[in-house]
């Protein structure tokens, strides 16, 4: 007699023979305690009343337990193993029972660790994109600081770059990443002066220089990010004030070359820009705002763009939400 299975509870299914009871015999010689079930059905119900260590299944009884147990069951409760699965020239029903259990144990607990890694994966993930977001958003108010004039001006503009991009068919997720990103596309004025950022009236053309400046600069600040928000916010930063004719800076794009982000972004910030007041100028009306921006479809802006622009008309465009979930 060896004590292969001590403590072991053994539930034997479809135990209504000579059969069964041989085999719980050998299972009973290895230490287990045997319980026996005269069919799948009353094995199901034991097993689900009591749980045991392990179900022995005789003949069809394992598949009629499988159809019983619900996947669920099957994948947590005890390991359901054919009795023919005992069989084994070399080792006794109670060993080779007592492998077939360690396995499963195995088994299960790699199964258990790979589920936790992969919760933990998702999660942070998570963790890191709003991270993202969250760094971003404190760029954005930092740049925002620079100038009391740009307040709240950054997320108008996001807001009514997203919704032109909606119109254009744009996916939720990319909506999202415009929603997030736009806010920062003057965060390179932190590298101007105030003596001319602030300046009142008309800036030289010294001066005009420095401040075309801030597209590659803002660029920088968001450079080299391996996640596709910033990415955005870079390419945003750095193409907002590309011209469709190939008359804009910093690269001289034009067309279809000039990501779409900094399109749509070039659309919102010179309407907002023209609604609002500057040091350097008056505000205009919406209407005013509204055909200055058609005059310059297929020149200054994407001509599809300023469509979408048409399209969603004046109730839109001075709808600025809380781009941060307000
Ligand atoms: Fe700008
Ligand atoms: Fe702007």
């Amino acid at each position: 007699m060896d004590d292969a299975l001590a403590g072991t509870r053994v539930l034997i299914a479809g135990g209504d023979g000579d059969a069964a009871r041989a085999l719980g015999a050998r299972l009973a010689a290895g230490a287990a305690q045997v319980t026996v079930a005269p069919d799948a059905e009353a094995a199901a119900q034991a097993a689900l009343a009591g749980p045991p260590d392990v179900i022995v299944a005789l003949g069809a009884a394992e598949t009629e337990l499988r159809e019983l147990l619900d996947p669920l069951e099957l994948r947590s409760g005890p390991p359901l193993i054919p009795a023919n699965a005992l069989a084994n020239q070399k080792r006794s029903p109670a060993e080779r029972l007592r492998l077939l259990l360690d396995s499963a144990a195995l088994e299960r607990r790699a199964r258990d660790v790979e589920s936790a890694l992969a919760a933990q994966t998702v999660a942070r993930r998570r963790d890191l994109e709003s991270a993202r977001i969250e760094m971003l958003r404190r760029l954005a108010l930092a740049a925002e600081y620079r100038d009391d004039n740009t307040r709240e001006h950054t997320e108008r503009v996001a807001a009514l770059a997203a919704r032109l991009g909606q119109r254009l068919g744009l996916s939720e997720l990319a909506l999202t990443h415009i929603r997030h990103a736009a806010p920062l596309h003057d965060v390179g004025k932190i590298a101007i002066p105030d003596s001319i950022l602030l300046k009142p009236g008309r800036l030289s053309n010294a001066e005009f220089e420095v401040v075309k400046t801030h597209a590659e600069a803002g660029a920088r600040v968001l450079a080299d990010a391996e996640s596709e928000l910033l990415e955005v916010a870079e390419s945003i930063a750095r193409s907002h004030h590309e011209r469709w004719d190939g008359t804009g800076y910093p690269d001289a794009l034009s067309g279809a070359d000039i990501p779409l982000v900094g399109r749509l972004v070039h659309v919102a910030d010179v309407f907002d820009i023209l609604v609002h007041e500057r040091p350097y100028k008056d505000a205009f009306s919406v209407e005013d705002a509204g055909a200055e921006i058609q005059s310059g479809a297929g020149t200054q802006f994407d001509p599809e763009i300023v469509e979408a622009f048409a399209d969603l008309g004046p109730r839109v465009w001075l709808a600025a939400p809380g781009v941060y979930g307000g």
